[in-house]
């Protein structure tokens, strides 16, 4: 049986611009959540300098901490990093690491890996971003994700991998309002299954929470869920919205279990 608990996580990036309005966005996660009885777990992940305010809020709630990226180093010469050390004292649970708006900053596949491995010694859950700059119609594409998970699988024994979140987002749906059909969505969590199915096992494989993420909004969320196979959200833009991000984690709860 595939894990039953569904994951969404509100992916803030560089939002919002102040700290209040950082405090009253969580607040409004953290009531409406309250109408949430399904099994699903819902994160915020704002900006470094958000998290110690923000921490204080949701300790108290169900909503979890996730911070956005962490450095693979836990101290020493890394002018501008942040270590998950430096998160651990403020209840941070999960750190997406590889998002494709830092992996166009230079970020390689062998930093990504060092990231998951200090992130797991933590005991901290990383959230892998893999995903396709493109879509071409040989089915090329595939290969470029099969590449990210064999890199970020690296070294990993089937236990550590098992506890990995890996975020499947297509980088042409970031941002852009396309997102990917059902059909893609389906396809590649087959996909993704079967590359960790090969590296390790079929029952480590199942135990690998999947997400799907680009232009996830209330409005597409229920078809996602219903047909896409995945097991939960990676919400940029729309988890803005406290109405519209807890929307769509209620809609969420609807994905099948598999
Ligand atoms: P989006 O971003 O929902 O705004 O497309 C998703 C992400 O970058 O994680």
């Amino acid at each position: 049986m595939k894990k039953s608990k569904i994951l969404v996580v509100g992916n803030w990036k560089l939002n919002p611009g102040t700290k209040e309005e950082a405090q009253k966005l969580v607040r409004a996660v953290i009531n409406q959540t309250k109408k949430i009885t399904e099994n699903v777990t819902i994160a915020v992940a704002p900006p470094f300098l958000f998290i110690p305010e923000i921490s204080k809020l949701t300790v108290k709630s169900s909503v979890k901490l996730s911070a956005q990226d962490a450095h693979f180093e836990e101290r020493g010469a890394c002018t501008g990093e942040i270590s998950p050390a430096l998160l651990a004292p403020y209840d941070v649970l999960y750190i997406i690491v590889g998002h494709s708006e830092r992996r166009a900053l230079g970020e390689t596949d062998e930093q990504i890996n060092k990231k998951i491995q200090t992130i797991l010694k933590r005991r901290m859950i990383p959230i892998v971003c893999v995903g396709e700059e493109e879509r071409d119609s040989q089915g090329n594409f595939y290969k470029h994700i099969e590449k990210q998970i064999y890199s970020l699988a690296t070294g990993l024994t089937a236990n550590q991998v098992s506890q990995l979140v890996i975020a499947y987002e297509p980088i042409w749906a970031i941002g852009t309002g396309q997102t990917a059909t059902v059909e893609d969505v389906k396809e590649m969590q087959l996909f993704i299954m079967s590359v960790l199915a090969k590296l390790y096992d079929r029952q480590t494989a199942i135990k690998v929470q999947l997400l799907y993420g680009g232009s996830v909004k209330s409005s597409n969320a229920k078809e996602l869920t219903s047909e896409g196979g995945m097991d939960g959200f990676l919400v940029g833009g729309a988890s803005l919205q406290a109405d519209e991000f807890v929307t769509i984690a209620q809609l969420a709860t609807g994905i099948k279990n598999k």
